[in-house]
């Protein structure tokens, strides 16, 4: 298997979002789990692909694949299955006419100014009751935001919308009592004492304008993307998607982290879902690669060698396992992936390539090389491996269930469609 440790972007930081949030538009909204526009760049130009030619990324997340070929005036398609993440990956592909922006932008300060009543008063965690003693937003802030929300709803243009209640749910955040943190969200220290408040929204609200403007004004979109929302497995076996020359993405990775729950506070604040039923039916359309829902058992184990050590060592080790439903969850992890695999390779033109960034899991102490498992099963999509370029190392902390493993590699796979 060619493990390149040498890779030319190894250690560039390229594998994590960090640089984005000084960069044009990808600055909107800091998405943890997303990579670093300069992979985009590097992929096109190592790909050698041209204007006319379509870049695809079907777990485009925040949309990093879309913005960093639509500002380079490359074709490009997203598909993504969490719709505040695609509506965030939407909102900053519009050119929106600074006029018009300036002139709602008024009209939702003067709504915020006034406030509604939210209705996620009340409901879960959101606000502050008698029976919890931590809750994600005291009530002026939800207020002031359900206010400018309502006076968006009016505006005329869907582009200019768009982007203002983005503006609003990125404020509401940044005044949100919790944090992302991993696999959770964690109370800031002193939370309390921070006491966001109206006053604190319409500060926050204000400099996301300010950001939005110079942005859209200084760096237009120059090539506007395709963007779905829906569940890769399905969306990419539509036939109305164009065959593509370069794949960049990044699917979950294999380490129960559900992306429907870390971002809940905005699936719910910009009512992409109403109720819990909603969540729950949306966490069984992304990637097995988590327990929190009761998704459909894998059928097919036959994923070539790596796999099948790796699965003995998890089925032997059983009891040090944090779940029971781990073996069956990385079965299903890898069957999606083949499956990801193969509809990608039908879409796939001549010499197309396909970068696929992904990180290696430790289960029952051992580290599964989740990426030479994914270039090895390549094989049976068609694919021919090219090489698997080491990023980085990762350093995770060593929990009981694998004391010993303290670092995690993390690759891009990059594979060739034959003839
Ligand atoms: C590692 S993130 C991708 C981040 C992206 N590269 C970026 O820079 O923003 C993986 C994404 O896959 C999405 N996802 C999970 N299951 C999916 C599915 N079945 N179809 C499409 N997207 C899915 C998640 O919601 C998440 O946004």
């Amino acid at each position: 298997m060619q493990l390149n440790t040498n890779f030319f972007l190894g250690n560039l930081g390229i594998s994590n979002a960090v640089d984005t949030v000084n960069l044009p538009r990808h600055r909107w909204y800091y998405y943890k789990e997303g990579f670093s526009p300069t992979l985009v760049e590097q992929a096109i130009e190592s790909s050698k692909i041209n204007k006319n030619d379509v870049i695809l990324d079907p777990f485009n997340g925040s949309g990093t694949t879309t913005l960093t070929a639509s500002l380079n005036g490359y074709k490009s398609i997203g598909i993504e299955v969490n719709p505040f993440t695609a509506f965030l990956s939407k909102s900053k592909i519009q050119n929106v006419d600074i006029t018009t922006f300036k002139n709602n932008r008024q009209k939702i300060l003067d709504r915020v100014e006034k406030g509604a009543v939210s209705p996620l008063r009340g409901f879960s965690t959101f606000s502050e009751t008698k029976n919890l003693d931590k809750w994600l937003f005291n009530s002026d802030v939800l207020d002031s935001f359900a206010g400018g929300w309502k006076a968006s709803e009016k505006l005329q243009s869907s582009e200019t919308r768009q982007i203002l209640q983005l503006a609003l749910i990125i404020s509401a955040m940044q005044n949100c009592n919790a944090t992302r943190d991993g696999k959770c969200l964690r109370y800031r220290d002193n939370w309390k004492k921070n006491g966001y408040n109206k006053e604190t929204f319409l500060t926050a609200l204000d400099k996301v304008f300010s950001m939005i403007v110079e942005d859209s004004e200084h760096y237009p979109i120059l090539e506007k993307p395709q963007i779905l929302t829906g569940d890769a497995r399905s969306v990419l076996s539509n036939k109305n998607i164009e065959n593509f020359k370069l794949c960049i993405t990044s699917p979950p990775y294999l380490n129960t982290f559900d992306y429907t729950d870390i971002y809940r506070p905005e699936l719910f604040l910009g009512q992409f879902v109403k109720n819990r039923e909603e969540l729950y039916n949306l966490r069984l359309e992304t990637i097995r690669s988590h327990i929190q829902a009761k998704w459909e058992n894998p059928y097919c184990s036959n994923f070539g060698e790596l796999y099948k050590s790796s699965m003995e060592h998890i089925s032997n080790h059983e009891n040090e396992l944090m779940h029971k439903r781990i073996p069956l969850m990385v079965q299903a992890y890898f069957e999606d992936m083949l499956n990801i695999l193969k509809q990608l390779r039908s879409k796939a033109e001549k010499n197309t390539q396909l970068w696929f960034v992904v990180s290696n899991s430790a289960y029952a102490d051992k580290e599964i090389p989740v990426d030479l498992i994914i270039a090895e099963m390549a094989g049976l999509a068609n694919w021919k491996l090219k090489e698997v370029g080491v990023l980085r190392d990762i350093k995770r902390r060593k929990t009981k269930h694998s004391p010993s493993i303290n670092t995690l590699r993390e690759s891009v796979i990059i594979l060739k469609a034959g003839k």
